[in-house]
């Protein structure tokens, strides 16, 4: 834990309450946490159902790993320091998002536990909905599948800490959803809309059946 820098600071109510948000943007505010190793599928899904939810009205949007380490997070490699203030700083985004009303498609590798239970803690800290899927794609599938040819590179010792390879991957103790790639990702997006209604997250409106 680094030490805190930010001192002598305080926090500014704002004028409009999360229930007032809530009733007239007719929707909760959640994050959904996409983890599983690179190449498991997570993006894919992520933006999947983020284009079934969009249709339906959901105000949504994704944070993909490889996508915030363009712009926010550029200044972060792959140690395992650096993985955590990644985890951190989208961690603390995804939180403002749900906050604002949005359901957040988080979608990183976040392959340690640590981290992970640090995201959910400060959403419930917020009493902000928070939904970890674990993207469960055995490393064999991610290494066959390689579309960013990374794993090719990491075998060869071109890329180094690289996920599964010679970095590990912490698998997920109790995550509300495990998905599978036995599932198209449209199912698997469909499967996902079905718990957010179960849990009353989206109204029956936004089912797709
Ligand atoms: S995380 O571990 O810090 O959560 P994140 O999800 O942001 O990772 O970024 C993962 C993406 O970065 C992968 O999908 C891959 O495209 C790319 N990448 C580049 N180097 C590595 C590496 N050493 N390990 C894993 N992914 C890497």
């Amino acid at each position: 834990m680094t030490k805190l820098k930010s001192t002598n600071v305080v926090w500014q109510e704002g004028r409009v309450d999360r229930k007032t948000r809530e009733e007239i943007f007719q929707q909760c505010g959640a994050t959904l946490w996409f983890t599983g190793l690179s190449g498991a599928g997570k993006s894919t899904l992520a933006f999947t159902l983020e284009h079934m939810l969009i249709k339906q009205g959901v105000k949504c949007y994704v944070l993909d790993g490889d996508n915030v380490r363009h712009g926010l997070n550029n200044n972060l490699g792959f140690s395992n320091t650096d993985r955590e203030e990644n985890i951190r700083r989208v961690g603390e985004v995804s939180k403002l998002f749900a906050d604002a009303g949005m359901v957040v498609l988080s979608s990183f590798i976040s392959p340690f536990r640590q981290d992970r239970r640090l995201v959910r803690d400060i959403h419930l800290q917020d009493a902000l909905p928070f939904i970890e899927v674990f993207v469960d794609t055995p490393i064999e599938v991610c290494e066959e599948r390689d579309s960013k040819h990374l794993y090719e590179k990491a075998r060869r010792g071109e890329i180094k800490n690289f996920t599964g390879i010679d970095s590990p991957y912490e698998v997920p103790e109790h995550p509300e959803l495990v998905i599978t790639p036995t599932s198209s990702p449209e199912n698997s997006a469909k499967q996902i809309i079905a718990y957010l209604i179960e849990l009353k997250l989206l109204n029956k409106n936004s089912s797709l059946s």
